[in-house]
């Protein structure tokens, strides 16, 4: 009998979300938000799609592997080949999952599939055999369940679950369900699937109408025990349902919701910086629970209010979430104990050697500008330990010729294996000439989909950040650069798409 009062937290952000336009993230980017996801105590991590590639095997065995605590699941079409494949590479942890999934809506049926519904009830229940007899925790998901016949769906679950499934999810895959509509579809499901007081009822939420969230909480109030989502919600088009906003929505609703959950909100801060800085994917300042101004108060009246009393105006704490309280760092004069401290309350424990690294950064960086905050500590971070994309070229050195009355020119030396590469041109602006520069020495055709530049701190001095996408060859790849000097941020994050592209 499943427990029906505790909300079990499934993150796809190493599946659904990785699917994001531009996403791409390497193994070792994965391990580190799988490390992360297991701080903050999820009850399960879908790592990828073994089937997908065999980057995607590779990520997810490694996952199972190295990652303990929350269960690992792979994700599998329901046919024979993927979930062989699936539970290969998760078999290596020691609570696997096998998600298998089929489509139920008419239209995917039809136009997709080209089958009749009593086919992919028959595909589905040998699918979930099939894993059952490989792995004892399979999941089934009802692709397009949002825009499925409720009937249809009653009849399939029954049916998946006689066949063994544990876990049974109803997807919105196209985010087009309202919520009252989608808790009748979770009530409707409670009450007419045989053998349903057995297994978790799942529901995975998409974002297309902004529903996400709140579609994934009418679920829950209407017997939903699992949900998915992603941490900042990224996933396919406008993303999935955000991790933080479901979980501090139950924390923070107690009251309302009366569910328990295992999680660990101290670290959603954390893994909402890791997830933005890996993926290159700026989150938006007022985003719920982990935006730049989520705790800022800016009106007088507001302001006047939280001196007196923090509860006029914040419902929940920013130490609640993990999010750094004061914004000052350490200056010029701050030693490497403090740093390490420092860095410790951001929920970095560092060795030895990584905090050597990192102090002599920050000792540049301080010389450079007079306040160090946390933001440029992250950058320092993000540069020197979490995992790097290799480097298949690196910025050696730069010049750039502007101004009012002269046509852009920008000289660069670009080192690679084979030595370095030298050469210059001329551009619109001085990072367009850059650009330009980088693409007649690496001979790479790219093309500029996305650019953001932003200081990382509010001041003067701040450093830059650039994030942006190249396209080559069809598919998009993500880079970041900091510098304090946004030239060289610039160059600095064309050069890391383009090491992703080789990392491929
Ligand atoms: O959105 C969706 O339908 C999915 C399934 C594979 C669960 O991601
Ligand atoms: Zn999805």
């Amino acid at each position: 009998m499943v427990d029906k009062n505790r909300i079990k937290i499934f993150d796809t952000t190493l599946r659904d979300g990785e699917q994001s336009p531009g996403a791409s993230l390497n193994e070792d980017e994965k391990i580190e938000i799988a490390k992360q996801l297991a701080r903050l105590k999820v009850d399960v991590i879908e790592a990828g799609f073994p089937i997908a590639s065999p980057g995607d095997f590779e990520a997810v065995k490694r996952i199972a592997r190295e990652v303990k605590g929350p269960a690992i699941a792979g994700l599998a079409r329901a046919r024979k080949i993927d979930i062989e494949r699936a539970y290969e590479a998760v078999k290596y942890s020691d609570r696997p999952r096998i998600h298998t999934f089929i489509a139920t809506s008419p239209i995917h049926m039809e136009r997709k599939l080209g089958l009749t519904p009593d086919q992919v009830i028959e595909q589905a229940v040998e699918a979930v055999k099939f894993a059952k007899s490989l792995c004892n925790d399979v999941e089934f998901s009802a692709e397009d369940a949002g825009r499925s016949d409720p009937e249809f769906l009653y009849k399939i679950f029954t049916e998946v679950i006689k066949a063994g499934a544990t876990v049974i999810n109803v997807p919105d895959t196209v985010g087009y369900t309202q919520p009252e509509e989608f808790g009748a579809l979770i009530r409707g499901i409670r009450e007419n699937v045989e053998g349903v007081e057995n297994v978790d009822i799942s529901v995975h939420c998409h974002n297309d109408l902004g529903l996400a969230t709140a579609n994934s909480l009418a679920g829950v109030l209407n017997g939903a025990t699992q949900v998915e989502c992603t941490i900042n919600g990224i996933g396919e088009r406008a993303g999935n349902a955000s991790l933080e906003e479901i979980v501090m929505n139950l924390v923070t609703r107690k009251d309302y919701f009366q569910k328990e959950i295992g999680i660990d909100t101290t670290q959603l801060y954390p893994a909402s910086r890791l997830v933005s800085r890996l993926t290159g994917f700026v989150v938006q300042p007022n985003k719920a629970i982990v935006g730049a101004n989520a705790f800022a108060h800016e009106a007088g009246i507001h302001q006047d209010g939280v001196i007196k009393d923090k509860r006029t105006y914040e419902i929940m704490t920013p130490e609640s979430v993990g999010f750094p309280g004061t914004k000052l760092v350490l200056g010029k004069h701050s030693g490497r104990h403090a740093l390490y401290e420092r860095l410790k309350e951001l929920g970095y424990d560092l060795t030895n050697e990584q905090l050597n690294l990192i102090f002599s950064r920050f000792k540049e960086l301080a010389d450079k500008k007079k306040e160090v905050l946390v933001e440029d500590l992250e950058a320092i971070l993000t540069e020197e330990i979490l995992p790097k994309v290799p480097e298949k070229y690196s910025l050696e050195y730069f010049q750039v010729v502007t101004g009012s009355t002269t046509i852009p020119v920008a000289t660069l030396e670009i080192a690679e294996e084979n030595g370095l590469l030298r050469d210059a041109s001329i551009g619109n602006g001085p990072v367009d000439a850059v650009f330009k520069a980088i693409e007649r020495v690496t001979g790479i055709k790219a093309r500029l989909t996305n650019y953001v530049i932003k200081a990382i701190t509010g001041s003067k001095d701040a450093q830059g950040e650039v994030s942006l996408e190249l396209e080559i060859e069809g598919k998009s790849y993500s880079g970041k650069g900091v510098s304090t000097d946004i030239i060289e941020a610039s160059a600095k994050a064309y050069i890391n798409a383009l090491n992703r592209y080789f990392v491929k």
